[in-house]
């Protein structure tokens, strides 16, 4: 079988400029990933995990190399086309949720199609299609600071795939979570990748160790130059 590139990282640097001094947060870091993995990276607290996922979603541009993502360099997209590229190809789960907790679950929901162009029929059905799928129908209207931690948790993750994207990132997505919900997102991660997301896990969480991997990495750049006063 063929396998189909869909990230290609190449002597990807990134390095921020800090009162301290240079922070090295990834240096010089090759990966290849293809289509439909589901690839796991660890490594200890400042090796550059979430940098990482912040290049590849396009929140951040490197300090050199490249990041071609289905055959296009995203490195090089201006603002516009990154939060284009971030909506239609990206599904990034946080770990700390990052929803609106001021709007009700199906506004949050509503957000990230709007751009699309989408009817408003089609956005509703999808929304309505997903919360059904992830239980949360009952609770679209209510406000999401009313919501439990698995709720929002769920939420979360239908955010991440309302527009249907290729590529799944997550950081640390289970960092807050006791272990039956851990495991109930794990195993989502794991079922989107059976549909060929390819889905890409930052993660300590032990519960890992019952999943396999495509592959999986240990990031250990991320040393610090500092000259401390
Ligand atoms: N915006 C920033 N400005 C300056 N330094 C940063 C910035 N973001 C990250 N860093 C530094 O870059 C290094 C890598 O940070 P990063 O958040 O990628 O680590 P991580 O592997 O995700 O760690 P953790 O497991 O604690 O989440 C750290 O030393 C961090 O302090
Ligand atoms: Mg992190």
């Amino acid at each position: 079988m063929n396998r189909v590139e869909i990230i290609l990282l190449s002597n990807l640097t990134k390095r921020y400029d800090t009162p301290a001094g240079i922070v090295n947060a990834i240096e010089d870091l090759n990966m290849t990933i293809y289509k439909g993995d589901f690839i796991l990276i660890r490594g200890r607290s400042g090796s550059g995990k979430s940098t990482l996922l912040n290049l590849l979603a396009a929140f951040d541009k490197p300090t050199s190399g490249k990041i071609i993502v289905s055959g296009e360099d995203i490195t090089k997209l201006s603002e516009i086309f990154s939060a284009k590229y971030r909506r239609e190809k990206i599904g990034f789960i946080f770990q700390q949720f990052n929803l609106l907790e001021d709007m009700t679950g199906f506004d949050n929901l509503m957000l990230p199609m709007l751009p699309s162009g989408k009817s408003l029929q089609y956005m509703k059905n999808r929304i309505a299609e997903l919360s059904s799928i992830f239980k949360l129908e009952e609770k679209l209207s209510t406000p999401v600071w009313k919501l439990s931690g698995g709720e929002k948790q769920r939420l979360a993750v239908v955010r991440a795939l309302v527009n249907d994207p290729e590529i799944i990132l997550a950081d640390e997505p289970t960092a807050n979570l006791d272990v039956n919900l851990s495991k109930e997102l794990l195993d989502t991660l794991l079922s989107l990748n059976n549909m060929g997301k390819t889905v890409i896990l930052v993660s300590h969480d032990e519960m890992v160790r019952n999943y396999s991997f495509s592959k999986s990495y240990t990031l250990e750049s991320g040393n610090l130059d500092v000259s401390l006063p």
